[in-house]
């Protein structure tokens, strides 16, 4: 629906906040000019791979790359980050390249940004602001949405800024009122102090209801795997291919923002929960970090973590190391980490060498998500993990106790019966805590000593 043409910047900030819908659909995507600076020292060679990682980002936000700009700033200028010179060049690529929106690929204080807009004449986001925009468009869960909306008003509360998707109320005419006033950024912050407020309180809500979810769900016996990665690593499309179970996968970076969760039955039988979490990148804001914890609790309640590197992008062992910085401060550290190396079908003849590599350094696998090489071994190492976790007890059973059979059923899974006149004889195994939970009810039930019975580790 139109925006009135009257509505004030902080209603337009909220109504994006809270629906995501531009006020008016956009003709054409928006024009943007991607700015990367490095210290001499560095070198120029790995800004060009983090300007190519911006490219992906600007594609994912449904920007139109225009063009990038590379820029040795050994010291970064406080007002204008970059030094006046190389405003004033920026300037004439804007101009000349006809762009709306100018990304920089570090994070801006909200008066380099206002400083930069004022001096470009065009909008200005910096990295921080482009993943959470993403963000935003990509969250789909209740509790998603509520993460991002807040992350975006905690990022917009410091700066009242707008962000490219009110250009297009610009070209449409309705035009922003120069800078708002004094008492309008007053008003506006009350808004969205308010609207903080109220955010929280519904996502403390969702939160909790999450948490009963993940309670009753630690109960349920199964063995628990999460994918995590880099952003764009194929979590989603291995994912897919493991459970088929359609899970959104794109060429966009974050295409995936709430975990999502299936089952998936191992050749042995064993039923194993996979899930699939939001793609990390370096630099990820520290809003999200916390707004997005909660999502990234399955991390925390898996038993296992298949972490997926791209192993075709050139950047993967920095990647990797990201990540495994990310589940740290995650508290998922000490975790059990399968290594799989994905996209092994991208790499040309004279790259085999780094896939030998990256094999002989890690306990990892090589695979393609894409072709399916390497599915099998892949399988095989999470039944290993899987049995391996498990414990295994062969029980035997009165055939008149109906209700501890399908007790035990539903606890534990079931890898060999055979019923017999007095009892039926079981062989199940539980997952630790199912273990743990019905150990003592089973205890007269295991087979006497001799028999090839007891517990399995
Ligand atoms: P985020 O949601 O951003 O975290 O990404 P993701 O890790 O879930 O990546 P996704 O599965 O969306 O894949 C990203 C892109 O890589 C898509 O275009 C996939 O088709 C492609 N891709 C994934 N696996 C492979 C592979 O084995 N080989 C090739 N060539 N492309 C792959």
């Amino acid at each position: 629906m139109p925006c009135p043409r009257s509505c004030p910047p902080v209603i337009s900030i909220l109504v994006k906040v809270t629906n995501r819908t531009p006020c008016f659909s956009r003709p054409e995507p928006v024009g943007a000019l991607l700015v990367q600076a490095f210290s001499r020292n560095e070198g120029r060679d790995r800004a060009e791979r983090h300007v190519e990682e911006l490219g992906h980002l600007v594609e994912s936000a449904d920007l139109l790359q225009k063009g990038f700009r590379i820029f040795a700033v050994d010291r970064m200028h406080p007002a204008t980050y970059l030094g006046k010179g190389q405003v004033e060049n920026l300037k004439n690529d804007a101009l000349h390249l006809d762009v709306e929106v100018v990304v920089f690929n570090h994070p801006l204080s909200p008066v380099q940004q206002r400083n930069l807009e004022n001096a470009l004449k065009v909008k200005v986001v910096d990295r921080t602001g482009l993943i959470l925009e993403i963000f935003a468009a990509r969250a789909r869960t209740r509790e998603g949405n509520l993460q991002v909306n807040l992350a975006m008003l905690l990022y917009q509360q410091s700066r009242l800024v707008r962000t490219w998707s009110h250009l297009e109320r610009q070209r449409g005419g309705v035009g922003l009122r120069g800078g708002p006033g004094e008492t309008q950024i007053e008003v506006d912050r009350r808004l969205i102090r308010d609207r903080i407020h109220r955010l929280t309180k519904q996502l403390s809500h969702v939160e909790r209801t999450r948490s009963l979810q993940r309670h009753a769900r630690r109960d349920v016996p199964y063995f628990t795997v999460s994918l995590v990665g880099y952003t764009n690593a194929g979590k989603s499309t291995l994912f897919n291919r493991l459970t088929s179970a359609g899970v959104y996968e794109a060429d966009q970076l974050f295409a995936t923002l709430d975990p999502t969760m299936r089952g998936l039955t191992l050749p042995s039988g064993q039923r194993i929960i996979l899930s699939d979490t939001v793609g990390f990148i370096r630099d990820l804001p520290h809003q999200l970090i916390a707004a997005f914890r909660a999502t990234l609790e399955e991390v925390l309640e898996a038993d296992l973590l298949l972490h997926i590197v791209d192993l075709s992008d050139g950047e993967h062992l920095e990647q990797q190391r990201i990540v495994m910085e990310v589940l740290t401060e995650l508290g998922a550290g000490h975790k059990p980490v399968l290594m799989v190396y994905n996209k092994c079908d991208r790499l040309t003849n004279e790259e085999p060498s780094a896939t030998d590599r990256a094999a002989s350094r890690y306990d990892s696998l090589i695979i393609s998500a894409k072709t399916g090489q390497g599915m099998s071994e892949l399988i095989q190492a999470l039944q290993r993990a899987a049995s391996k976790e498990s414990q295994v007890f062969h029980l035997y059973i009165p055939v008149t106790d109906g209700a501890l059979l399908a007790r035990i059923c539903r606890e534990g899974h079931v890898l060999h019966r055979q019923d017999r006149e007095q009892d039926i004889s079981l062989t199940v195994a539980f997952a630790p805590a199912a273990a743990g939970r019905i150990r003592k009810t089973i205890e007269p039930l295991l087979a006497p000593q001799g028999e090839p019975a007891g517990i399995h580790r």
